[in-house]
């Protein structure tokens, strides 16, 4: 099949068009916000013009479909609250054009998906976890995101667009594409990336409850402070993870939200997120004891309240061996001694969607290592060498 790399390319620009940040390239286009939805409905035009029949289940993931079987491609194309034009976009513009060519020169068919809520606005992966059965819709439903909204308020901005429950049964197969926002391609000067699996993570809330009070007459040692006591919290977890965690492992305070926010007031209430990854579930479960043994000890010696968020999370997981091969087959005649393997340390729609069939990654080298920020970005020859390695490789997985 031949590949057009402009309309492609046309194609994945104009997608950054809906919730331009302004700023290089980037986006703002979070789950369900009114960029994201318009967004969806233009991917439906481009998936109908491809000869696509446009189906959208309550969640509102987007799929494109082709008669009878065929091979599932795509990612997401809703953002982080500050995003690059190509995390998840890329895998559903590059599933569009293979989707596109593949039917123009007979080949396999191909069927395009773009998950919702991959960047967690309301959890982690959601719409791909609802649909692969790893979450169900209820529970879904309850969680908020960080304004306090509840994913079934947001999801009614776009319940006109559902038209029902999209059976994974119709799918041979699972294919991504993305870029790999982080190091390792640019570093060892590899075009492409073909990915052996995809690491573990667990993300939950905490709350530390204190006393608001003046900051100006409350003696230090009479204050129960929920800012100091999400200091020594973060201190303390770096402390005791050193004799459990492995050079890969990571983990992340992202979001703080501090109660009420005021220089001259002794915040009363601290709500933040903490996230850790690593390829091992023991490792994994270790680390979310020293979290809890830890915020129990702040919480007394601070004077806190303390409570936990629902512990979200998805399982490491490894790619399907006769796909990959594929994708490494591809790689070889698009990139020839120029790509390499590697595990993906950021999570994807196909952790989710493996639960239901065989998948695999394919990735492209991000400048500078950047992602999850304005200025993430990739050379577009990379761009296009990653979908000429997807055409072959679908050509080999039929
Ligand atoms: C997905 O964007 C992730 O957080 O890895
Ligand atoms: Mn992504
Ligand atoms: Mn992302």
């Amino acid at each position: 099949m031949q590949i057009n790399a402009e309309r492609f390319l046309t194609d994945l620009h104009h997608l950054r068009t809906f919730g331009a940040s302004g700023i290089g390239k980037g986006v703002v286009r979070p789950a369900y916000s009114e960029p994201d939805v318009a967004a969806r409905r233009w991917l439906a035009q481009r998936f109908e013009q491809a000869g696509l029949r446009v189906e959208v289940d309550a969640m509102g993931n987007f799929f494109g479909l082709a008669e009878g079987p065929s091979l599932l491609m795509g990612s997401h194309s809703d953002s982080q609250p500050e995003g690059g034009w190509l995390d998840g976009a890329l895998g559903v513009i590059a599933a569009l054009e293979v989707a596109r060519a593949s039917r123009e020169a007979g080949g396999p068919a191909v069927s395009v998906v773009s998950f919702q809520d991959e960047e967690g606005r309301f959890g982690v992966t959601t719409g791909s976890a609802v649909w692969s059965g790893h979450l169900t819709l209820a529970d879904a439903d309850q969680l908020m995101d960080h304004a306090g909204i509840p994913l079934y308020t947001a999801r009614l901005t776009m319940a006109d667009l559902v038209t029902g429950s999209i059976d994974p049964s119709q799918f041979t197969a699972f294919v991504e594409m993305h870029i790999e926002q982080g190091p390792t391609l640019e570093a060892t000067g590899n075009q492409i990336g073909v990915v052996t699996d995809i690491v573990g993570i667990r993300d939950m809330k905490i709350t530390f409850e204190g006393q608001q009070n003046h900051a100006g007459t409350t003696p230090m040692h009479l204050r129960r402070d929920a800012f100091q006591a999400v200091s020594a919290f973060n201190a303390e977890i770096n402390e005791r993870f050193r004799n459990v965690v492995t050079p890969s492992t990571v983990w992340t305070i992202g979001h703080v939200s501090l109660h009420p926010n005021a220089s001259s007031i002794v915040p009363g209430k601290a709500v933040f997120s903490i996230q850790w990854r690593d390829g091992d579930v023991t490792r994994l479960a270790r680390m979310e004891e020293i979290i809890r043994t830890v915020a129990e000890e702040v919480a007394a010696e601070h004077g806190m309240a303390l409570s936990y968020g629902p512990m979200l999370g998805l399982e490491p997981v490894a790619m399907d061996p006769r796909l990959r091969v594929a994708l490494e087959q591809g790689a070889e005649k698009v990139a020839s001694g120029n790509w390499c393997t590697l595990p993906s340390g950021a999570l994807h729609d196909a952790t989710n969607v493996s639960r239901m069939m065989p998948v695999a990654m394919l990735f492209v080298p991000s400048i500078n290592g950047v992602s999850h920020a304005f200025e993430e970005d990739t050379d577009e020859a990379d761009l296009v060498a990653g979908v000429q390695v997807l055409a072959h490789a679908v050509e080999l997985i039929g």
